[in-house]
């Protein structure tokens, strides 16, 4: 029974109990849909709690049935039906009243939420509106300003802010549902509120939507569902209830089968699937208590505070104790940045800090679970730090290369147990970006595998399984994607109409300014080193600007030129001057074209990825472009687009 019904006195209490989170499936509607009629006949029955069982609240519509014909009863029926019940209802809330799950708790006459609950509209995410007044009840209960702010960016409240907003009646601590009880015995002493409904909406002002669209607009970046949100909350607040709740439906039905919202729905169950691929069932990964870095730099110290953020002690190793002291003032300085932007607390920050050890001793790693190697990209610096560790660290204990383009074979060569041995590919910055490549290596075992997987979870990241090969999965993309682009720039398309198009498509930079900002050099390097060892690498654009002392924002200029102390890429006569004679043609390609271009490149690249089985499946490579590298999330990654031809 996903809805049964119980009685304590004159109140009923309504459970929902459709796990795992009480989506909105046609079992459940419909088992609103009867209690409502059957509470409505009984009348002992004076006001009806509606509480949930397991980790939470109706969290929304049932994203499995929107590639589906819509089967009655619908949402909006429902929820009106139980506003429209002769007894008041009062959604009782716990973990999250999302989407459909918040609209049925609009439609109760009341709304009571445990501390630590949160509600939102997160349908945007999903690139829809809400679909069952959302964007009509809302500005009802919190105004259009607080309504915009929710439904725009899909973002959640806790039970604090929404009380304070309006968007529940009372938050209560400890025992829910009998604090849900005991509001609607005090709620029946007294007259009853009008119904959401009912409500009046005062509109802000033309010039207020106007400022709101550009501000969305700016945010959404191509991305549908934001902006059509809007119009929705605008019709709300300017058009009667009936008209409002029409044009919100024809849109959510209009959007439900858009290419944006199946994108993000792919994308919304790609993340789900893999921090626990079902190849990992059988495995038991390692516990994590204790975790070691070794090499305190960008890398090392941003996977240091990622450790931290998480609750694991961390010992972090550097070369001396000069480099000692910059690798905590690395690592001061990230958390000092999490305290600038209102992230942490003074106090957290201290903590965080005071979870850490830093010295060059290895000796500190005799009782360390797991230790992440992120010294210099040279196989002879990693193969020396992998030689102490197998010499100081316990047998069991997981070790870790962050390397970014080195095979991990080699490093692990001459490796005691080299079972427990894995690349665990961190992004820049380690402590921000959502992305994990975990890259075992043949001798790898299953239970080594799972323990990275495990540790992303821990660390809130999304871990996707690569092969070993040049690049793993994203910087072999990145590779031809820049390739390509290089490629464009020789036929005579202009660096900056590239960067123009690639951020009109939703990225957040063209692949000529994310270049210059992260450096030239370093790639280079990585070329001349293959030159070294005999490799044909043919010569790159990059190649002729680094040659030429132009390695990006930092020395002033790569592919542009920089004024001083200022990031604004300008056009530069000097790389037009130095690439000259290796451009060969004059091409006026569109937007659209370069864009459909460059990722379609992508997606080939792709391709061979998953064919010579580096990664397991399509939808990894869409998490990896989508979480490693800008690619926007509304467009599913680049295999989705390919799949979907358009
Ligand atoms: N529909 C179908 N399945 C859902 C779902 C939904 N709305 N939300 C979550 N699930 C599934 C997940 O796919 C996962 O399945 P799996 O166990 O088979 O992998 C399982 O439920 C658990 O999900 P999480 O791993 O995300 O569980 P958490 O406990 O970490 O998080 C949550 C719970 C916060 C509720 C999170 O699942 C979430 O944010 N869900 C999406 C909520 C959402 O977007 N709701 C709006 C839907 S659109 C809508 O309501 C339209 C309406 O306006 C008409
Ligand atoms: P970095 O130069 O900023 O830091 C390297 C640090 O290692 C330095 O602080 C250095 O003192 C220390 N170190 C060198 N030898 C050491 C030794 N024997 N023992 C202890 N410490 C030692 O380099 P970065 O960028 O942090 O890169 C580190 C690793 O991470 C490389 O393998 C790189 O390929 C990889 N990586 C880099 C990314 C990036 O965006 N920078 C992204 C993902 C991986």
């Amino acid at each position: 029974m996903v809805v049964s019904i119980e009685r304590e006195g004159d109140i009923a209490v309504v459970t929902v109990d459709n796990p795992p989170v009480n989506a909105l499936g046609q079992a459940l509607r419909q088992g609103l849909w009867d209690a409502v009629g059957a509470l409505d006949a009984d009348p002992a029955v004076r006001a009806v709690v509606l509480v949930c069982a397991g980790r939470t609240f109706i969290a929304g519509a049932d994203v499995t049935e929107f590639g589906k014909p819509p089967v009655p009863p619908h949402l909006p029926d429902v929820v009106d039906r139980i506003e429209g019940a002769a007894k008041p209802w009062v959604a009782a809330i716990h973990g999250s009243a999302l989407g459909g799950g918040f609209e049925v708790a609009m439609g109760c006459r009341f709304r009571v939420a445990v501390e630590g609950a949160s509600v939102g509209l997160p349908e945007v995410t999903l690139g829809i509106v809400p679909g069952a007044s959302g964007t009509v009840r809302t500005p009802r209960l919190a105004g259009s300003e607080a309504a915009v702010d929710l439904v725009t960016t899909g973002r959640p409240v806790k039970a604090a802010k929404a009380l304070a907003l309006g968007l529940v009646d009372a938050v209560v601590a400890g025992d829910l549902r009998g604090g849900a009880v005991g509001f609607a015995r005090a709620a029946l002493a007294k007259p009853l509120p009008p119904a959401v409904s009912a409500r009046p909406v005062a509109s802000p002002d033309a010039a207020w939507w106007e400022a709101q669209r550009a501000a969305v607009a700016k945010r959404a970046k191509g991305e549908v569902a934001p902006l059509r949100a809007l119009d929705c909350l605008r019709v709300a607040a300017e058009r009667p209830f009936a008209e409002a709740m029409a044009h919100e439906r024809a849109t959510f039905l209009d959007l439900r089968g858009s290419d944006q919202a199946a994108a993000l729905r792919h994308i919304f169950f790609a993340e789900r699937a893999a921090p626990r691929p079902a190849h990992l069932a059988g495995a038991t990964a390692h516990p994590i208590r204790s975790a070691a870095v070794i090499g305190g730099g960008t890398m090392g110290a941003g996977i240091a505070a990622a450790l931290r953020d998480a609750g694991i002690p961390v010992v972090l190793i550097e070369r001396d104790d000069e480099a000692v002291a910059r690798g905590l003032a690395n690592l001061r300085g990230i958390f000092e940045g999490g305290v600038k932007r209102g992230k942490l607390t003074e106090a957290q920050a201290a903590e965080r800090m005071a979870g850490v050890t830093a010295g060059s001793d290895y000796a500190a790693l005799a009782d360390t679970d797991l230790v992440i190697e992120a010294v210099f990209e040279e196989l002879s610096v990693k193969r020396a730090v992998f030689d102490r560790l197998g010499q100081v660290c316990r047998a069991d204990a997981v070790l870790a290369t962050n390397t970014s383009y080195l095979d991990p074979r080699l490093i692990a060569e001459g490796l005691p147990n080299a079972a427990r041995f894995i690349g665990l590919h961190f992004f820049s910055p380690a402590n921000v970006m959502k992305l994990l490549e975990i890259v075992p290596t043949p001798e790898t075992s299953i239970d080594t595998l799972a323990t990275g997987f495990a540790l992303a979870r821990s660390l809130g990241k999304i871990p996707v399984q690569a092969g070993i090969c040049e690049g793993f999965i994203g910087n072999r993309i990145l590779k031809r994607y820049r390739a390509e682009a290089e490629a464009l720039v020789r036929q005579g398309v202009a660096i900056a109409a590239i960067d123009a198009a690639m951020r009109a498509d939703g990225f957040a930079m063209g692949p000529f300014e994310a270049q210059d900002l992260g450096g030239l050099d370093i790639a280079f390097l990585q070329r001349e080193g293959a030159r070294a060892a005999g490799q044909h690498v043919p010569e790159t654009l990059g190649d002729v600007l680094v040659r030429a002392g132009r390695k990006g924002q930092k020395t002033g200029g790569g592919w542009y030129d920089y004024a001083p102390g200022d990031r604004k890429p300008v056009v530069s006569d000097r790389v037009a001057a130095l690439l000259a004679e290796r451009i060969t043609g004059r091409s006026e390609m569109d937007g659209g074209a370069i864009a459909a271009h460059l990722t379609a490149a992508m997606a080939e690249e792709g391709k061979a990825i998953l064919a010579e089985g580096i990664a397991l499946k399509a939808s990894d490579i869409d998490l990896v472009e989508v979480h490693g590298y800008g690619f926007p999330r509304w467009q599913g990654g680049p295999m989705f687009k390919a799949e979907l031809g358009r």
